[in-house]
């Protein structure tokens, strides 16, 4: 219960002095909601005093352990205002994304279509150190370059997923364009659905800070062993392993690698 209420306390007005937080309370929970128009929100039965469609709160550093809260929202509508309420299970370090908006408004997709230049492709393939007996998993895989590439350059099984039909319908064109039906599978999914604890190990991403925050929890599930790379974002407050800049016609990109034991370790 204390530990609600300090992060309760923390997400409306960060009242604990600070010398409360020896060096070892070093991590936040951040926790962003998105509601429809004109919604109350309240966290822990406290109305919030912030406004806007997306709201941000986040906590002041914590002790290690699992803590529990409910956020709840009023929201207006034709037939009078209704209630929609979540439970959260977060730890410090943990970025949780509620939505609370209807379901038909929101939309598809978390993060809006951009292709990593090829350049960056191979960098990362690279910097993974892929060999054949590999298997990749490319998280929002757009036209399904980094599955299609880590086949045909390192032979390895390979899967992209993805929410957007028409991006699922051009990663189909280009497996089929370079003839690696064989070894890369497609499939139109929310990647916060994917079980990552049996089969990749190597999970790239090129999506947001954000994104990359909420998929820890499933990130830490995979085998050891496994390496995780993401292009240009880096993971909440986890030090990558190794990181490397490409230059492109673009501008440069950043390319961050974590094995699965630095993720589990946080
Ligand atoms: C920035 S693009 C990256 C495409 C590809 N990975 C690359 O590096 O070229 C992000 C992709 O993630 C997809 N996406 C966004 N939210 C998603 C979700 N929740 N589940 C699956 N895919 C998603 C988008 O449709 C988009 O194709």
């Amino acid at each position: 219960m204390w530990r609600n209420l300090i992060l309760a306390a923390g997400l409306f007005a960060c009242l604990i002095p600070a010398d409360m937080f020896a060096q070892e309370y070093q991590k936040t929970i951040t926790v962003e909601v998105f509601l429809p128009e004109g919604a109350r929100l309240f966290i822990e039965g406290q109305e919030t005093k912030s406004k806007g469609l997306i709201r941000r709160f986040e906590s002041p550093p914590l002790p290690p352990g699992n803590y529990t809260y409910t956020i709840e929202a009023i929201i207006p509508g034709p037939n009078g205002p209704r209630t929609v309420a979540r439970r959260i299970d977060v730890r410090p370090g943990d970025f949780e994304s509620i939505d609370l908006r209807e379901p038909g408004k929101r939309p598809i997709t978390d993060v809006e279509y951009e292709p990593t230049p090829q350049k960056v492709v191979d960098a990362l393939l690279r910097l993974a150190k892929v060999t054949s007996t590999d298997v990749v998993w490319d998280l929002g895989c757009g036209d399904g370059r980094i599955p299609v590439t880590a086949a045909k350059e390192y032979a390895c099984k390979a899967c992209g997923f993805d929410i957007d039909p028409e991006r699922v319908k051009d990663s189909l064109a280009n497996v089929r364009k370079h003839g690696v039906e064989r070894l890369v599978t497609i499939e139109k999914r929310d990647v916060f659905t994917l079980d990552l604890s049996k089969e990749p190990t190597i999970v790239t991403l090129y999506l947001l800070p954000r994104l990359n925050a909420k998929l820890l929890p499933q990130l830490r599930k995979l085998r050891p062993g496994a390496r995780v790379i993401s292009v240009a974002h880096r993971m909440a407050d986890v030090k990558p392993d190794e990181q490397t800049v490409v230059d492109t016609e673009r501008g440069q990109f950043n390319v961050y690698l974590w094995k699965a034991e630095t993720l589990r370790g946080h």
